[in-house]
Order: structure tokens, then sequence, then C-alpha cells
């Protein structure tokens, strides 16, 4: 199939374009491409590409400064996938959204199914809602795939900033009352690959196996560095600009009732990535 990926160039951009490019032609494309929320752009490049599908990965990722600048996340992840959606819905490609785990609010007590009732508490996950909402609107033969905590070479993330911090600093603070599941962005790029493959649609949530707290997660990523120690702190004593759900766990619902292999547990993710970068 020609397949045509945004936000190619990533943190999971950069890891699913080698998976793809085993079975699909692929062009991957980005904000030094053109940027998704001029239409006439994007209309040019399906018209240029003539893309079969869509992996739409694009988008502001940055928690904090969505809530800052609630227009520009708007005009990322609202308009941009509006555009993106609208140029499939024309040219009759299928689309597969990434969204996230914070279109929920974290107030639940049993991990977050497919078909519950999303309610955001961040611009963040409120643009990323509305974007899933344009997709399903427009898009026939569209997939949703909310994942969580990703990790993984090519990008800022959280497990190579707090191996950066914990060697420059020796002690790091982190919240405990936050939980979810670390999502290696290789074990998440092959799912993505097998979902395509299988020809199914709808909303999935694609995440590592198991659950913890970033207080968790950073005490398993230094564990090889007995110096490095790590203290548990409040959400409200880290003070962030934006609101992030307490309990954003996923049931992977919908994979199970595909017979599609759940994700390894996050633990051998943080395994192997840990592998990769040499430490
Ligand atoms: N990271 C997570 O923990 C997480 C969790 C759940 C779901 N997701 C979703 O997974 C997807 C991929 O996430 P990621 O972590 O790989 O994000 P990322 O590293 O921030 O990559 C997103 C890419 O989109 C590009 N982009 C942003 N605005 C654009 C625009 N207007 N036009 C064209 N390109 C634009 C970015 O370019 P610049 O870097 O130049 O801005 C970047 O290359 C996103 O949709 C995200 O919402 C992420």
């Amino acid at each position: 199939m020609r397949v045509l990926v945004t936000g190619a160039l990533g943190m999971l951009g950069s890891v699913l374009l080698p998976s793809l490019r085993a079975e699909h032609e692929v062009f991957g494309v980005d904000l030094n491409d053109f940027d998704i929320t001029d239409l006439p752009a994007v209309a040019r490049a399906f018209h240029e590409l003539r893309p079969e599908f869509v992996l739409h990965l694009a988008a502001m990722t940055d928690v904090d400064g969505c809530e800052a600048n609630p227009a520009k996340a708007e005009r990322a992840n609202c308009l941009g996938t509006w555009n993106v959606g609208r140029a499939c819905a024309e040219t009759g490609a299928g689309l597969l959204c990434v969204s996230t785990d914070y279109v929920f609010n974290g107030r639940g007590n049993r991990p977050y199914r497919e078909d519950d009732c999303p309610n955001p508490i961040s611009a963040y996950g409120l643009t990323k809602l509305r974007g899933e909402r344009y997709v399903q609107a427009l898009v026939p033969k569209h997939l949703i795939v909310r994942s969580s905590w990703l990790y993984g070479p090519g990008g800022k993330n959280f497990v190579a900033t707090i191996l950066k911090l914990g060697k420059e600093r020796g002690e790091l603070r982190v919240v405990s009352d936050q939980r979810g599941s670390p999502t290696y962005t290789r074990h998440l790029a092959s799912k993505l690959v097998e979902l395509l493959a299988a020809r199914v649609y709808g909303v999935f949530h694609v995440t590592g196996t198991g659950t913890c707290s970033w207080f968790e997660f950073a005490q398993a990523i230094v564990h090889g560095y007995p110096r490095v120690r790590v203290a548990p702190i409040s959400t409200q004593e880290a003070a962030r600009l934006a609101r992030r759900p307490a309990f954003s766990v996923l049931e992977n619902r919908r994979l199970a009732e595909s017979k599609l292999a759940p994700l390894p547990h996050w633990k051998e993710g943080l395994a192997q990535y840990l592998k990769e970068i040499g430490t």
C-alpha cells in the first residue's frame, strides 16, 4: 500500500517508518515539508503522493505548552487533524490517528475502555479529543489508537530525562500519585503495522502491559545507578501548568477482542530501550 505518515520525524514516527517500510511504500512528512494547518499544502501533498492510507502522528505534544498556548494547540491538533481527515475523505484514503490517554479525566477506578466517555482536563487532551471526533466524522475507514507515556529513541522522553538529571543531580523528585502505562515506541510501532494489516477499524487502546506511577517508573529507570536517589512527591508539589489525569490506565480490550497479542510489559520495553541506548 502507499502509506503517508505525518509527524515522521517525531519520536514515534522515527521508529514507525522503518517498520512500515518492510511491507509498504512509505512517504514520511513533517513540519519541514508542510504545515498540516495549511489546507492547500495538505491537498497538494495528497495529490502528489496519492496515499491509500495515512498514519497521522503530527501533533503539538508538549502538554504544558498546549496549556500555555491553547490557540496553537487547537491549530495543530484540531485544525491540522481536520485538514488531514478532509483530504482522506476526498481521496478515499483510510486514516489511522494516534491519540492519548489524556482524553480521560483520570478519576476512574478501573482501566478505561475504548467506549468509556472521555472528559479531558487539559488543553492537550481536549484538542486531541476534538481531533478524534473529526476523524470519526470525516473518514469512514478510520482507526483511532490511544496510547500513553511514550518513550523511545529519537525524541525528548521521560526515560532519557530521568537518566540525564539523575546523573547530573544525584537526587530526583518524581510524582507518585499519577498512574499509567509506559509504552515503548518500538512496541507500539509494530502493533500499528499489525493493526493496519488486520484491516480493523474504530477506537483501540494500545499501551505497554502493566501499570506504575511516574515515581515507580523513575525508580526502575535508575535501578542500575545506586547513587541516584528518587523521592516521591505529589502532583500538587510538582506544580505543573497543565492538569494531568491521576489514573490513566487504558484497558486494551479491543486488541484482545480482535485476537491481537497485547504489547509486552513496560518493564520489558524499558530493558530493551536501556540496552538500545547503551546504559
Ligand atoms: N509522547 C507521548 O507520550 C504520547 C502519548 C500518547 C499519544 N501520543 C501521540 O502520539 C503521536 C506521536 O507522538 P510523539 O511523541 O512522537 O510526538 P513528537 O515527537 O512531538 O512528534 C510530533 C511531530 O509532529 C510535528 N508537528 C507538530 N505540529 C505540526 C504541524 N502543524 N504540521 C506538521 N507537523 C507538525 C512535530 O514537529 P516539531 O517537532 O518540529 O514541532 C513533530 O515532528 C502524537 O499524535 C501524540 O499526540 C504521544
